[in-house]
């Protein structure tokens, strides 16, 4: 029977071990996950969108080439999430039929449009600063391939946060008109960043059973908080205010004490009314249709590969 099994994982979530894809889990352990870390993966193929639009009108050479690296970084984020949903039995082809359809989410934040170049600077200093708050603890995870993907991407994520402040610091050292592009994109990314850290805990459906399995190692609200603390003094250097009235240090907590994001914008987002969400999906369908050739050649020469091998 599961009884010994159970005990077995039960043990092995309480020492803060590591469940690998072998281990007997729990049904339901199996399925947060490959929720989780499809939709993850999701996220950072349809995050490549947003800023790829600015590969090809990028003001300078070494500008091109670290956005360039970026997106591609991101790709490759995507694929080592798929390989770890894959572990836990999921197909990665019929993971990309879900998005495609609208059967599984992507991040919200990703849904934003990006009208000017100080966008890529902001989505580098906000979009991926909240990602390394949500990724190192996800190094922690108590399933393996999860954890140990998170590695490597925590450390490209960094990369990506550095790049996108350093070009705001230089673009505030420009012209008048300079400063007041890279204002008005802090403007626009502000709440969708702290809505990226999901609803707040008393609406979070899995955080619960999440945080019981180890997958979720803080809550979707200390996540937040630990970003927009962390955020604010760079804010103050750089010479930008964060367009929120509410927000400001309170020393009993030691924490900072800000206003509540519009949690109806977050749902209509994640309902697909956001205002970029058909120019999303719609373009990830294009690019999965105009790659089937390849996909099929790719698995025909494998086929011819292996019979050759078998002789
Ligand atoms: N966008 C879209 N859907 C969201 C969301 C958001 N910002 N926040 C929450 N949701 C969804 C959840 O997926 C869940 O729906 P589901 O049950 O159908 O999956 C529902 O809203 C309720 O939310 P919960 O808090 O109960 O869900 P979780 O416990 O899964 O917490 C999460 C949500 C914090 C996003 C968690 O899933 C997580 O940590 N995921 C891994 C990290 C991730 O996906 N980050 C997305 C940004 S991509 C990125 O950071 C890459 C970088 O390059 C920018």
């Amino acid at each position: 029977t599961a009884e010994p099994l159970q005990r077995q994982f039960d043990d092995t979530i309480a020492r803060d071990h590591r469940v690998e894809p072998r281990d007997w889990m729990p049904d339901g352990y199996r399925r947060t996950l490959i929720r989780q870390i499809a939709q993850h993966a999701h996220s950072e193929i349809i995050g490549m969108q947003p800023e790829g639009d600015w590969i090809t009108r990028a003001p300078s050479l070494r500008r091109k080439a670290i956005l360039f690296a970026k997106v591609q970084d991101e790709a490759g984020h995507g694929l080592y999430l798929y390989s770890a949903a894959e572990t836990l039995g999921a197909d990665r082809a019929d993971l990309t039929e879900r998005l495609i359809e609208g059967r599984q989410k992507y991040s919200s934040i990703f849904n934003y449009p990006t009208p000017t170049y100080a966008d890529v600077g902001v989505i580098g200093w906000f979009v991926d600063g909240a990602a390394i708050c949500n990724q190192v603890p996800l190094c922690r995870s108590s399933f393996g391939p999860y954890a140990r993907a998170m590695v490597r991407v925590c450390k490209e994520e960094s990369f990506h946060q550095r790049q996108g402040y350093e070009l705001l610091l230089t673009m505030m050292r420009g012209t008048e008109g300079q400063r007041a592009m890279v204002q008005d994109a802090v403007d626009r990314w502000w709440w969708p960043s702290l809505m990226m850290f999901g609803p707040p805990d008393g609406d979070s459906p899995n955080s619960a059973q999440s945080m019981a399995w180890k997958i979720k190692r803080h809550t979707n609200d200390e996540l937040r908080q630990r970003f927009v603390d962390m955020t604010v003094p760079q804010a103050e250097r750089l010479g930008v205010r964060l367009p929120d009235p509410e927000l400001r240090w309170n020393e009993e907590r030691g924490r900072h004490d800000f206003g509540t994001p519009d949690w109806s914008e977050l749902q209509r987002v994640i309902a697909g009314d956001g205002p970029r969400n058909a120019e999303r999906v719609s373009r990830r369908r294009a690019a999965h249709e105009d790659g089937a050739w390849v996909r099929e050649a790719a698995s025909a020469y494998a086929a011819k590969q292996a019979a050759r091998a078998a002789g």
